[in-house]
């Protein structure tokens, strides 16, 4: 494609919906072909806000409030980076042709409801995936818990996100407060939740699946190397490329997640969640857009998740081989305050081979993530130990 001049009259523009950290280093990958960059977000001063050239503060799940922004702003491309927004007014969007939404405001549509891209996954694509039910009131929960679900298993509220709602229940009597948590903290209130049975993973990890052109504009499926994470309260805490894994479960998991990205089409780069066990291989979800246990290709591949996600879209050819084993650890903020203050930082840069990432968000929260730290090494188990190592030196002061 053509790109123009940003802020003038033939600028190439992409509105992202969404500003927190992954929309800043989208920002700043999309700014490097000179895309003009508008970043929205529900508050003021978001991460990506302080790098786009323009931005606002929006209800983004209120239809009118994304039609007008959208109407005043005639971006080319629309890229959400959050769940939470009103795809009913994407879709209407994309249905005047004007502007494309990234990767398409069906794919927006279905992952943002657990109950949509599960039935897709499962029924249509009869993919691997938990064992699992919709439920409507505690009891038809318990009744699909009883039918064969079992316990353990989780109860999750069809639209979430960041664990939110989320928990594991491992006895009848904990059921019913698992469905009252997962009624009270849902995004929206769908009036329902779903309950999986868990799966007795050795590993999970998240396969970066990229749908770009080649050189002769055909759509191809790129991955890039697999990556393990672990997650404490449905958030992820630590990750790491490559997660090392047997041929036959990477050759499962790249073909699952092609099905899964070629059903959703469009270009861009998705993050396929996966949990495997030996050589067998569960679906669990997957977002549209560049992940945050991803924030790791930072220090491993040569085009990182944002830049693969900024070429893809804009219909350049990409490049996913991974240059380095690496790690990332996240930096919580430890504290509820304003504007906060960050101490450490010297030492933690001490660590060989590390980076750290401060997202500059104006309001900390205890488990609210505020950087993040990365290394490369050698090994996975040294990037690991340093990216650890340099995330607890930096501290968080009210
Ligand atoms: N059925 C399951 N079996 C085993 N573990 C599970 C299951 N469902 C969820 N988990 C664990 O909980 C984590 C979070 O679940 P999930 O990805 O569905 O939630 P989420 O709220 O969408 O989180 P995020 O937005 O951070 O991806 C998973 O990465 C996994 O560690
Ligand atoms: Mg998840």
């Amino acid at each position: 494609m053509t790109l123009g001049t940003p802020l003038s009259g033939n600028a190439t523009k992409a509105l992202l919906l969404g500003s927190g950290e992954l929309g800043k280093e989208l920002a700043i990958s999309l700014q490097r072909y000179g895309v003009e960059v508008i970043a929205v977000d529900r508050y003021e001063n978001a991460p990506a806000h302080q790098v786009a050239h323009r931005s606002y503060v929006i209800d983004m799940t209120d239809a009118e409030a994304v039609k007008m922004l959208i109407a005043l702003e005639q971006p080319h491309f629309i890229i959400p980076e959050i769940e939470a927004i009103a795809t009913t007014a994407l879709a209407e969007i994309e249905a005047e042709g004007l502007c494309t939404v990234v990767p398409n405001a069906r794919a927006i549509q279905l992952t943002m409801n657990r109950e949509g891209i599960r039935t897709l996954v499962a029924q249509q694509l009869k993919l691997p995936t938990s064992a699992y039910a919709f439920a409507e009131s505690f009891e038809e929960l318990l009744a699909a818990v009883e039918a064969g679900i079992g316990y353990p298993c989780f109860i999750k509220p069809t639209m979430s996100s960041s664990g939110k709602g989320q928990s594991m229940v491992k006895n009848p009597e904990q059921l019913k407060a698992a469905w009252d948590y997962a009624k009270a903290s849902g995004r929206v209130d769908t009036g329902k939740v779903i309950v999986e049975a868990k799966i007795d993973f050795d590993f999970e990890i998240t396969l970066l699946t990229v749908r770009a052109l080649d050189a002769d504009k055909v759509i191809q499926t790129y991955f890039c190397a697999p990556i393990g994470h672990r997650q404490e309260n449905g958030d992820y805490r630590e990750s790491w490329q490559p997660q090392i894994m047997s041929a036959a479960s990477l050759a499962l998991s790249q073909d699952i997640a092609f099905k899964v990205t070629q059903e959703i089409g469009g270009l861009g780069l998705f993050g396929v969640e996966l949990f495997i066990q030996g050589d067998q291989v569960w679906f669990s979800e997957v977002s549209p857009r560049p992940h945050d246990t991803g924030m790791v290709t930072m220090v491993t591949q040569k085009q990182n998740e944002f830049e693969l996600h900024a070429r893809a879209i804009l219909g350049l050819p990409v490049n996913t081989a991974l240059q380095q084993a690496g790690a990332s650890a996240v930096i919580l903020g430890g504290v509820d305050a304003m504007a906060v203050s960050y101490e450490g930082l010297a030492q933690a840069l001490t660590v060989p081979d590390s980076e750290v990432r401060l997202f500059g968000k104006p309001e900390a929260f205890t488990h609210r993530r505020m950087g993040v730290a990365l290394a490369s090494a050698d090994n996975v188990d040294e990037a690991k130990n340093n990216a650890i190592k340099a995330a607890s030196y930096v501290v968080v002061k009210a």
